[in-house]
């Protein structure tokens, strides 16, 4: 075992040592949430007004998806930092035959987009230009994916699941204590541009309970809802989206929006124990990275080692290091990149990978990506094609929908489209601008999630559905970029190793790491102070970060069929049912 004690890491160790004591007797609050059930249906979701209207339209006799799109659009009037119309996402759904299917409505890079569009002439990373205002925008996915979801496997038409978020845009809604907080803590951003700041702010910081009207959006919604994405991709939308770039120095032209299609995908499938994982294919690296941080961990003793233990957190840490160099040296958009998908969710790659690991922190530095003839001698691979917001939906069926979708940053890249009332996206960060320079997420890209004209960017969210014997259980997601991954697999870790309810599997304290930058992070009071030291001895970077992930869940309990409200209500996250 490697000792590295030096006067910093004392230093270090010391101030965990103190937030951790004092967290230790504010924790008991963190878990004093009520256990919310239903026996029919179930939405956790950021917003309450959502969450409600998911629910009433349940009740009217629409199923999980007619549920999960009225939710997409009515975040995009209640949640307007990561609920949207002008960013993409991914929906996963699990019909009640045991159907399991994705829908990638990801935003494309435009068709005038390069592989060094961000980059100076000396070769330096402009990161506002990625981050910031109409360069950093994709083409948007949402209105389509929604759509493709809802005429695939919905039962309601398109405005009578609009009908509510367009009431609430027009009429008016109460301003959460969540979202005034968040406005206001945004005002600077939001002031930017001019539109942005008319719509969102006033002279006066917002408080809880004031009423909101988005008339603008109210029409741009309404519009979707009589001529269906059509109106967004080719109509009067369309034309203020291209004004907006004419205006901005945007890229996205009438091109880019009348070839936008959302992609109907095959699921990851893994197993974790005794239960089968579903999960977000690429362009999202979730459903790979969570099965394959669970299969390397699957034969370790976690359950006798306890939660967020030392021991605990190490094995996943070392999962974690190598699974993310893997992921970003190989994945990306599977419609340009060959990518070996079969052997980093196989158990030969999981067993190569639990090898490298040993009782000290291996420092990231001298982690690599596997090689290709690794892959190659691991398995002959085929070559195969295959602020941010989570919500779960169970119907009465038990048809189940997992949504993550976003604007990439809290308020995309702070400008609305003119004279259509909506924020786009900032997505295009989540490109590599250049390989080796970190985007906001601190990810680090290479060749595979280049920029290119058409192409999708590599994502980290993971709406992930698991079930057991065949009965779906669990439906869960959420925000927080490179931390998703980590965050869904300890929820699925807290109920399967740790038994816990899944209130507390939602609620309790959560660590990340991701290989680069080399650090361990953990929510305030996640790991005991003793267990800090002895993974500051093995070598781990500690760093306490503030709230990690929002990670909407739902569990059904497979013998009584009640639902269960794993809704992170301690993070923002609501739930309603019936
Ligand atoms: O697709 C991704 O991985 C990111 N654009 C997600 C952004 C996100 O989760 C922001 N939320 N906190």
């Amino acid at each position: 075992m490697k000792m590295r004690l030096d006067t910093d890491q004392l230093m270090r160790q010391t101030g965990l040592l103190l937030v951790s004591l004092f967290l230790l007797f504010s924790q008991s609050a963190l878990f004093a949430q009520p256990q919310v059930t239903a026996r029919n249906g179930m939405v956790t979701s950021s917003s309450q007004l959502a969450s409600d209207i998911g629910v009433r339209i349940l009740q009217q006799g629409g199923n999980a998806v007619d549920a999960a799109v009225a939710v997409g659009y009515a975040l995009a009037v209640t949640h307007p930092s990561a609920g949207n119309i002008g960013g993409g996402g991914f929906m996963l759904l699990r019909l009640n035959d045991g159907t399991t299917t994705s829908i990638d409505y990801r935003e494309k890079a435009p068709l005038g987009a390069s592989k060094t569009m961000y980059q100076d002439d000396e070769g330096n990373v402009m990161t506002q230009l990625s981050r910031v205002g109409a360069m950093a925008s994709g083409v948007p996915g949402t209105v389509a994916g929604l759509s493709l979801a809802l005429d695939t496997y919905g039962t309601m038409s398109l405005a009578q699941v609009m009908q509510p978020a367009i009431a609430l845009a027009r009429d008016g809604f109460r301003v959460s204590e969540r979202l005034a907080r968040s406005l206001n803590s945004r005002r600077e951003y939001l002031s930017r541009d001019p539109m942005t700041k008319m719509m969102y702010l006033k002279d006066e910081p917002w408080q809880a309970g004031e009423l909101m009207t988005l008339p603008q959006l109210a029409n741009t919604l309404e519009l979707i809802s009589r001529e269906g994405p059509e109106a967004f991709y080719q109509g009067v939308i369309a034309d203020n989206i291209v004004e907006t770039m004419g205006m901005f120095d945007g890229l996205i032209t009438r091109e880019d929006l009348q070839e936008y299609q959302p992609v109907e995908r095959d699921v990851i499938h893994g197993t974790y124990h005794e239960y089968d994982i579903y999960s977000m294919p690429p362009p999202s690296s979730g459903g790979i990275a969570v099965t394959s941080i669970l299969g390397i961990l699957e034969p370790f003793p976690i359950a006798r080692w306890g939660h967020n233990s030392a021991k605990t957190v190490h094995f996943k840490t070392e999962a974690e290091r190598h699974v993310y160099a893997d992921r970003n040296y190989f994945l990306g958009d599977p419609d340009f990149v060959q990518m070996p998908v079969n052997v980093l969710t196989s158990d030969d790659y999981y067993d190569y990978l639990r090898e490298q690991i040993g009782p000290a922190a291996t420092p990231s530095s001298q982690v690599e990506h596997i090689s290709w003839d690794t892959v190659d001698s691991l398995r002959a691979w085929l070559p195969e094609h295959e602020e941010t917001t989570h919500y779960s939906v169970i119907d009465r069926a038990g048809n189940a929908v997992a949504n993550t979708y976003t604007l990439n940053g809290s308020y995309g890249a702070g400008y609305s489209v003119v004279g259509s009332g909506f924020l786009m996206n900032n997505e295009m960060d989540d490109f590599s601008a250049k390989p080796g320079v970190p985007n906001m997420y601190g990810l680090i890209g290479a060749e595979a999630n280049s920029i290119a004209p058409g192409k999708r960017m590599l994502s980290s969210m993971t709406p992930t559905i698991m079930a057991k014997d065949g009965e779906t259980v669990l439906i869960t997601g959420s925000p927080g970029g490179s931390t998703i991954i980590t965050t869904v697999a300890q929820v699925i870790m807290n109920l399967v190793d740790h038994e816990m309810t899944i209130r507390d599997a939602v609620a309790s304290p959560r660590v990340h790491s991701q290989w680069l930058p080399d650090k361990l992070w953990l929510e305030p009071g996640a790991i005991e102070p003793i267990d800090q030291v002895f993974l500051s001895n093995v070598g781990h970077v500690l760093e306490i970060r503030g709230s990690i992930g929002e990670a909407n869940s739902i569990y059904i309990d497979p013998e009584s069929n009640l639902k269960y409200s794993g809704a992170d209500v301690k993070r923002g996250g609501t739930v309603a049912g019936y």
